[in-house]
């Protein structure tokens, strides 16, 4: 039978439909993005109502099933309604089975409405007169686009099974229904409860002598956006890196970890000088398998940290300096919407060539703003006009579908020239109160743009103008005049390539002595696109590149291997395509094969083969390019 009560529900949420554009109608709005004016502040990418009724607080009691690759429990929900007569609480899933929801042991109605290939689906909650929270009993979905239940076998150890969970920018309610927007923050307190042989860390206080009995306890103090909240569960160990910093890991690969990382305690303490204290307690680092899709995630108090980069050398550490400069760039001042994504990442890549600066020198720095430059570039020569924009507009987008140098890079690149124009010290202590002003809270790129009018625009009207900040933000390209990084060890490297190219030395005459990871990569990626045969055996006879252990390098000659179809090379593209999950790294190579239908079928033998271990977002991101 059905109630009134429910009756009442779907009428409320028909009613809610229609007059509400902002909710359900969203689907339609996204269809058609040029035909409304954008609204800046909305996030086009939650069907959340946080305007009306606001989560502040979630509660997790979480089992990880690792037979059913599920985790299954309760998130309790503590709410304020900000709008008095608010009676629906609306919240983001994906895949989510909603088993029940209840407000103080008492069963309320709830409505899971038709998926959107984006956003996933709204659930619709009604909410009680009184009271301020509501627990649904739910599990996650096989497939959860963000988490990846991994076997021994793809795992260091090859003896325990791995769970992760990576949840920027939308995949936050795959593993929890909840108000996933980057405007919303909240605290949160966790029980999870694993195998017993097993540990689970969380983007929280982590106690690194927590006894292993399969239940642990977390609490995150501190409100934060949706898409930090994260999870680990596998056979993982602590070592300490200095007193706040420390690295988990699986055994065979801690030790390793933590002399790379070694300089991490260094990283901390030169950023907390330039930008003000760290906010967030302990720093830590989680090694994942090397499935995990990106390089790091900068999850609260916990980075999560692909395997690639333990190159032996220090040489890829700057993906360190990277995730820890989001706990002051993105974690402590968040962009409010996926449109304002390069206010977390061009400062943080800013903050990145900074701390290496600090750390390593200037040259370095020099080589790393160089490279980096070089991939900006290159986007720009290959992406439409429109994802050139700082301020994106993603209506109707997969944010997973638009990932590119543009908000790291150009963002970076925009910082610098002011930089440049005010001078170093005048522009950290910019950022210093930057950082102090928004702390804890998310802004959109229109906030940015009027508080930059009131401080900078204004000190220093002499130099800066509103026109050139809106050419960076709101055009496509470089705005002419914008700095060049340069680097005085990249010089020689260029008159090695062009000699070895004019033919006037052979490879093995090339003074390759000394040179660094950098070097190399620029001597790399600044080839020809057509070279010979000979040329590529000569290269690889004389420098070993085929078999190089560094996987940035690896992957810049894999992929001058592939452009030239050099087959001796290809038992190693194979190896690692299938070995490496890392979207950055496979993604330009899976794309490039698809150029020739032989590429193209090696690419999917490859892809076929990798594909059980590859993360969700991998899959999705290449299967394009093998179809
Ligand atoms: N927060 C990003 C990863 C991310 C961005 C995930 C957007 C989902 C959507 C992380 O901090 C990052 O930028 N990772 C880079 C690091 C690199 C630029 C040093 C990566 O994974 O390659
Ligand atoms: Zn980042």
């Amino acid at each position: 039978m059905i109630s009134i009560r429910y009756l009442a529900f779907l009428w409320l949420t028909t009613l809610l439909a229609c007059s509400n554009p902002e909710q359900p109608s969203e689907t339609k709005v996204q269809q058609t993005p040029k035909q409304t004016q954008i609204d800046n502040a909305k996030d086009y990418h939650s069907f959340a109502n946080p305007d009306v009724v606001k989560v502040s607080h979630i509660d997790l009691d979480l089992t990880a099933d690792f037979d059913k690759h599920q985790l299954i429990g309760t998130a309790t929900l503590t709410y304020q309604k900000i709008d008095e007569q608010g009676k629906t609480l609306i919240l983001d899933t994906r895949g989510l089975s909603i088993l029940e929801v209840t407000a103080g042991n008492t069963p309320v109605d709830f409505e899971l409405q038709e998926e959107d290939a984006n956003l996933g689906s709204a659930l619709y909650i009604s909410l009680p007169a009184q009271g301020n929270q509501v627990t649904i009993r739910y599990h996650t979905a096989e497939d959860a686009s963000g988490a990846q239940w991994l076997t021994p076998e793809q795992t260091a150890g090859k003896q325990y099974p791995f769970l992760f969970t990576q949840a920027q920018a939308v995949h936050a309610r795959s593993f929890i229904p909840l108000q996933d927007s980057p405007q919303v923050r909240v605290t949160y307190t966790a029980t999870i409860r694993t195998p017993k042989e097993l540990l689970a860390v969380m983007s929280a206080a982590n106690d690194p002598d927590t006894e292993r009995d399969g239940v642990y306890e977390f609490n995150m103090p501190q409100p934060i956006p949706s898409y930090l909240i994260a999870l680990a569960i596998g056979d993982l160990h602590f070592k300490a890196m200095g007193e706040r910093t420390g690295v988990y890991a699986e055994p065979s690969i801690l030790d390793a970890a933590a002399k790379e990382f070694e300089d991490t305690e260094s990283m901390l303490e030169a950023t907390e000088k330039t930008y003000g204290p760290y906010s967030w307690d302990r720093y830590d680092l989680l090694i994942l398998p090397p499935s995990f899709p990106f390089g790091g995630m900068e999850n609260p108090r916990l980075s999560f940290i692909t395997p690639t980069v333990i190159a032996g050398d220090k040489s890829l550490v700057s993906l360190i300096a990277h995730e820890l400069a989001h706990s002051w760039s993105g974690n402590t001042v968040t962009n409010a919407t996926w449109r304002d994504l390069w206010l977390n990442e061009g400062f943080t890549t800013y903050l990145t060539y900074r701390i290496m600066e600090m750390i390593y020198g200037t040259d370095r720095y020099n080589m790393e703003a160089v490279l980096g430059y070089q991939d900006l570039q290159a986007d720009i020569a290959s992406l439409p006009d429109n994802d050139e924009i700082l301020a994106i507009d993603l209506r109707g987008r997969n944010p997973d579908d638009v990932f590119s140098n543009i908000p790291y890079e150009k963002g970076a690149l925009f910082l610098r020239e002011i930089e440049q124009k005010i001078g170093r010290d005048n522009f950290d202590q910019f950022l210093l109160e930057y950082f102090n002003h928004f702390a804890f809270k998310s802004i959109t790129t229109d906030q940015f743009i009027s508080y930059l009018d009131k401080t900078l625009l204004t000190t220093y009207a002499d130099v800066l103008d509103k026109e050139r900040v809106h050419q960076w933000i709101f055009e496509p390209g470089i705005p002419d005049g914008a700095p060049v990084p340069e680097s005085d060890a990249f010089s020689k490297v260029d008159n090695a390539r062009n000699a070895w190219l004019a033919g006037s030395v052979t490879a093995e005459q090339v003074d390759t002595q000394g040179w660094t990871v950098h070097q190399w990569l620029y001597f790399l990626n600044n080839m020809p696109d057509d070279l010979s045969e000979k040329q590529l055996d000569e290269l690889d006879t004389a420098f070993q590149l085929t078999a190089s252990k560094n996987n940035e390098i690896a992957h810049s000659w894999l992929l001058i291997a592939v452009k030239n179809e050099y087959k001796p090379a290809y038992d190693r593209l194979y190896s690692y395509l299938v070995g490496i999950g890392r979207n950055k790294l496979v993604k330009p190579l899976y794309k490039e094969l698809a150029k020739t239908p032989e590429g193209k079928a090696f690419a999917k033998r490859a892809f076929d083969e990798a594909k059980p271990g590859y993360h969700p977002l991998t899959v999705h991101v290449n299967e394009k390019f093998v179809e």
